[in-house]
């Protein structure tokens, strides 16, 4: 079937049985994973590719996945249609993310976020003092962020702006394919990595 409008990806996303939609979920995540195992989210979750094969190759990590266009969420849906008893994901914007989560996140996972390069459009980046400031609301203890990005601007403001935060880098590199750290790509990763394009790594922590 062809995701040709609203209707048929609406389909997808109400027969999903790994696909949250009540917000009752809030500080009950562990109920739902059944287990008190580490959180881990990704933010534009795209395809689903890095969050599915994640979820597969470390059953001791719950995932959540969240995508706030319904279009694209579907996609993944259809791609992965099987539950897996550690995957869970939810059509949502960030900005809502206390909707959704108490401080429940271990790690969150920005890959291949929207650069938004221009300066007013500053604000609307994932690394921005504004999503910094709502994933505070949602982690756990300490904050680990980690990152992938082709854009180099994008790597820079936020290398800045997770510092200014009080964020500290366990880890920084220029050349994630060429490197020996462990890696699930994603669908913009595989194309950008045919291409020849470097990949830009970051892990960020911060103490409460
Ligand atoms: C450039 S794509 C990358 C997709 C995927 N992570 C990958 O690496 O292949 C960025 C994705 O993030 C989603 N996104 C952007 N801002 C978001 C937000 N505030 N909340 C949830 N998803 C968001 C977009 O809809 C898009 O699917």
């Amino acid at each position: 079937m062809r995701l040709r409008n609203l209707k048929d990806k609406e389909v997808f996303l109400d027969n999903c049985t790994y696909l949250i939609k009540n917000q009752d979920i809030k500080g009950n995540w562990s109920k739902e994973f059944n287990n008190d195992k580490p959180i881990h989210l990704e933010i534009g979750m795209g395809k689903g590719d890095f969050i599915y094969n994640m979820a597969k190759r470390y059953p001791d990590i719950n995932f959540i996945g969240i995508e706030k266009y319904t279009g694209v969420i579907a996609r993944a849906i259809k791609k992965y249609p099987e539950k897996l008893d550690n995957l869970r994901i939810i059509n949502m914007d960030a900005l809502d993310l206390s909707l959704y989560l108490a401080k429940e996140i271990e790690v969150i996972y920005l890959n291949f976020s929207d650069p938004w390069p221009k300066k007013r459009q500053a604000k609307r980046r994932l690394t921005s003092e504004v999503f910094l400031k709502i994933y505070d609301e949602i982690f756990k203890n300490e904050k680990k962020i980690i990152m992938k990005t082709d854009n180099l601007g994008l790597f820079a403001s936020s290398l800045v702006s997770l510092s200014n935060y009080g964020y500290k880098f366990l880890d920084v590199n220029l050349d994630l394919a060429n490197s020996m750290i462990p890696n699930v790509v994603t669908e913009y990763e595989e194309k950008f990595v045919r291409e020849g394009v470097k990949i830009n790594y970051l892990v960020a922590v911060k103490n409460r």
